[in-house]
């Protein structure tokens, strides 16, 4: 089919039957460099084959195939003529659907467990005959469609992998996608290169030719505008723009003065020195305080900020109105996500860049296609720093959401340059990548402290750092004494101010990773 930004790649279909797994597995396929998409298990059949799919597969899910009203495909697509692999979930339907049993209400398995190979198979080729897989399924395949063979067994699933080569449709009752399947990743692999003959060609270089080749056609010899937020899905969606289509684009930071320690200055030097981009860089800080100031309250500091952005960029684009291109960092999963979230809103979220439908702008959006690990590699190949592609998330409304209380400049000079004593000391831990994000919070309450003789009254300094996958759910990290005992007495002595730090120790939920 062809790829996004023309040329034909192999693509393999990843069916949605809901939860995380259809996305873990996707990325997988493509970390062995072939291209995948995830869609609904509601899509007829007939769609899905007019992408011309090398493969199509069936993903894990939380329900059983049992309970009335389960997500279900029609079985059309075992007849479709691409090769079917169906992983758990996805396993049983294969079963259930083409004549075998599925039991309920037995024991299931879940963790690790051993798994033998009981027959030759080309799933399991070069993979030795014993190994350790993940399980997690309470429903269990007991008996292979008329046709199938079993192929592999644990203690308690009989069927713990079926196949018809020559109908060439496959299930798997473990998950190969996750790490603890050490030998997973193969297993994908040989599904992929050797029943369904797909090459090797999702590459990040192949990535970025063809982008460059969409965005030139996309965008002709107009003129193209870019919000830059420091982050790095807007510095490699610029990166790739410019590329493209070089002086036609303009890119634009605003500062709202609610940045990190050293953004602003980063965001100068990579586009302007080293790109040589024409960057509009609007310093706005005044106008943020000012609009905040007195306000306490979390949603109404996030509307305000979400506001004033929109203006400060509103007025800088009709400076530039011969453009009639809006750059955007629009990731994979926001796409897949996007439509399908009815989740009650916690926060309102507000992202940098995310200007209102009037602006009349017709949207460029090179990384709708890609997962952030492959951004990442995207914007390393594209020679962006470290600094930038590494970089932490960092919420649209910056500090001011990690100000409990109302935002002043002297309460955001604190904030940032403890802020930055927590990036480096965590970076000099070796765990900055490691971290979903470590940051520093300042409350609104201060107590006493003694420094020296002299009795303070000043602010204490929350760190707050987190492990996550995707946001939704957080662990608090457990940073090593040294860590933070350093950071303690780093904070303490060089930000004035601060006489006392304290450490966040609440998971997602039930806390948020932002204080506000
Ligand atoms: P919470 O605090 O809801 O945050 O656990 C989840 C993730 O989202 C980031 N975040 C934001 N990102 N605009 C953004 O672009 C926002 O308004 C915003 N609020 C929170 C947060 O840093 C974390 O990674």
């Amino acid at each position: 089919m062809p790829a996004p930004g023309g040329g034909a790649v192999d693509t393999v279909l990843v069916v949605d039957f809901g939860a995380q797994y259809a996305q873990l597995i996707a990325r997988r396929v493509r970390e062995a460099h072939v291209y995948s998409e995830i869609v609904p298990h509601t899509m007829a059949v007939a769609d899905m084959m007019a992408r011309r799919p090398a493969a199509i597969i069936l993903s894990g899910g939380p329900k059983s195939v049992h309970v009335p009203g389960a997500p279900s495909i029609d079985p059309a697509v075992y007849d479709a003529g691409a090769p079917v692999l169906g992983i758990c979930y996805g396993a049983q339907l294969v079963a259930q659907q083409l004549g075998g049993e599925v039991a309920g209400g037995g024991r299931g398995e879940y963790g690790r467990t051993s798994l033998r190979v009981v027959g030759r198979s080309a799933l399991f080729a070069e993979l030795p005959v014993d190994q350790d897989v993940w399980m997690s399924h309470g429903d269990s395949i007991t008996a292979a469609p008329p046709g199938f063979r079993v192929v592999a067994s644990t203690a308690e699933a009989p069927v713990a992998a079926l196949e018809d080569p020559a109908r060439r449709v496959y299930g798997v009752q473990f998950h190969p996608e996750v790490a603890h399947t050490r030998r997973g990743q193969e297993l994908l692999k040989n599904f992929l290169y050797g029943v369904a003959g797909c090459r090797p060609s999702w590459t990040m270089t192949s990535v970025i030719d063809r982008s460059v080749t969409a965005i030139r056609q996309q965008v002709g010899r107009a003129k193209v505008i870019c919000g830059l937020s420091g982050g790095v899905d807007s510095a490699v969606a610029a990166a790739l723009v410019h590329k493209a289509v070089d002086d036609q684009l303009t890119c634009v930071f605003v500062d709202t003065g609610l940045m990190r320690a050293g953004e602003a200055e980063q965001v100068e030097d990579t586009f302007r020195r080293q790109f040589q981009v024409d960057l509009v860089h609007v310093k706005a800080a005044d106008r943020f305080v000012e609009a905040l100031a007195g306000v306490t309250d979390p949603e109404r500091k996030r509307k305000i900020i979400g506001e004033t952005f929109i203006r400060v960029f509103e007025e800088v684009a009709r400076d530039l109105h011969d453009a009639r291109f809006l750059v955007q960092g629009t990731l994979y999963p926001d796409i897949i996500e996007s439509g399908t979230k009815d989740a009650a809103r916690i926060k309102s979220h507000h992202n940098v860049g995310g200007l209102p439908d009037d602006m009349n702008f017709e949207l460029v959006e090179p990384l709708r296609n890609l997962f952030k690990d492959e951004v990442r590699t995207v914007g390393e190949e594209l020679g962006l720093p470290e600094e930038i592609v590494w970089r932490q998330p960092f919420p649209g409304p910056g500090l001011a959401v990690r100000i409990v209380g109302e935002v002043t400049p002297e309460r955001l000079e604190i904030l940032r340059a403890a802020d930055a004593i927590v990036t480096a000391e965590v970076k000099r831990a070796g765990l900055y990548r490691e971290l979903w994000q470590s940051f520093a919070v300042l409350v609104a309450v201060r107590s006493v402290g003694v420094m020296g003789d002299e009795r303070t009254y000043a602010y204490p300094v929350v760190i707050r750092a987190v492990t996550s996958e995707d946001a939704m759910t957080a662990d608090w990290a457990r940073l090593p004494a040294d860590v933070l005992e350093r950071l303690s007495s780093r904070i303490i002595n060089e930000v004035p101010g601060v006489n006392r730090v304290a450490l966040d120790i609440t998971s997602k939920p039930p806390g948020t990773i932002e204080w506000e």
